[in-house]
């Protein structure tokens, strides 16, 4: 696989016993209050956190910071056609200190576009497909000076950039719960690997137990 120039990438979950980070019917409430401060703690680490559009149109997140001080960072969206409402949170939920960055292909109209570019949400192009490429898109995201995203999925993000092997830190809190459902989304989804050995392999570097929870922290063997 050919390297590119690209931020660092920090994937961020909590799932479920089972490997799910949402029922079937979208509801992801896995993380107490411990775990979130530590989220939350990460963020203050990056320059950006990214989520793909379904975790905006399921959970319609704030992604922003509670329990700490800190100046904020970029919120990115990947949004193919530029579907997410006007009103999600995360275009008007304080954009001073969380300026937003949809990114999307260069099958969206220019109308559509100044619709979000006229509430402050700056458009990134990547590809003419029918998904943003993230091959094109990272060096664009490293060239206007972010060099680090926390990835908060959701399990379709996440897969594409497993597939193209662009993680390099997973951060999984295992919460106590098993929901069980085909149709629940889990970690990782897409077509998966065919063979254990084309997949990226990651090393446990640390492992934090308390009460119900374990927190799982990897990094990509080089
Ligand atoms: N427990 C947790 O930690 C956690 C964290 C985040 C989310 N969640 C849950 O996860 C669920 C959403 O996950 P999801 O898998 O359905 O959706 P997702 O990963 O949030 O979003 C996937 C969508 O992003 C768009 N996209 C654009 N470019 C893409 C690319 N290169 N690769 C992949 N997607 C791309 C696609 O829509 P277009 O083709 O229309 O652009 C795609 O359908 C929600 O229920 C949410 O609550 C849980």
């Amino acid at each position: 696989m050919k390297k590119i120039n690209r931020p660092y990438i920090i994937l961020s979950a909590a799932m479920t016993i089972d490997g799910k980070i949402a029922t079937k019917e979208g509801d992801s409430e896995l993380s107490d209050k411990v775990d979130w401060k530590d989220v939350h703690n990460l963020r203050t680490q990056v320059d950006a956190i990214m989520v793909g559009k379904n975790t905006i149109l399921k959970d319609n997140p704030k992604l922003h910071i509670k329990y700490y001080n800190h100046n904020g960072y970029y919120r990115i969206v990947l949004d193919s056609n530029l579907t997410i409402p006007l009103e999600s949170n995360v275009i008007t939920f304080r954009p001073e200190i969380y300026p937003t960055i949809i990114c999307t292909t260069e099958n969206v109209p220019l109308n559509k576009q100044s619709n979000y570019e006229d509430r402050g949400v700056r458009i990134i192009k990547a590809g003419g497909g029918k998904r943003v490429d993230l091959i094109k898109l990272l060096p664009i995201l490293k060239s206007t000076g972010i060099n680090s995203i926390l990835l908060e999925g959701g399990g379709n993000l996440n897969w594409s950039f497993i597939q193209n092997n662009l993680v390099d830190d997973i951060r999984l809190t295992i919460a106590p719960w098993i929901v069980g459902g085909k149709d629940a989304t889990s970690l990782v989804e897409g077509i998966g690997f065919d063979e254990i050995k084309s997949a990226p392999r990651y090393d446990l570097f640390d492992v934090k137990i308390r009460t119900y929870y374990i927190t799982l922290s990897y990094k990509k063997r080089k």
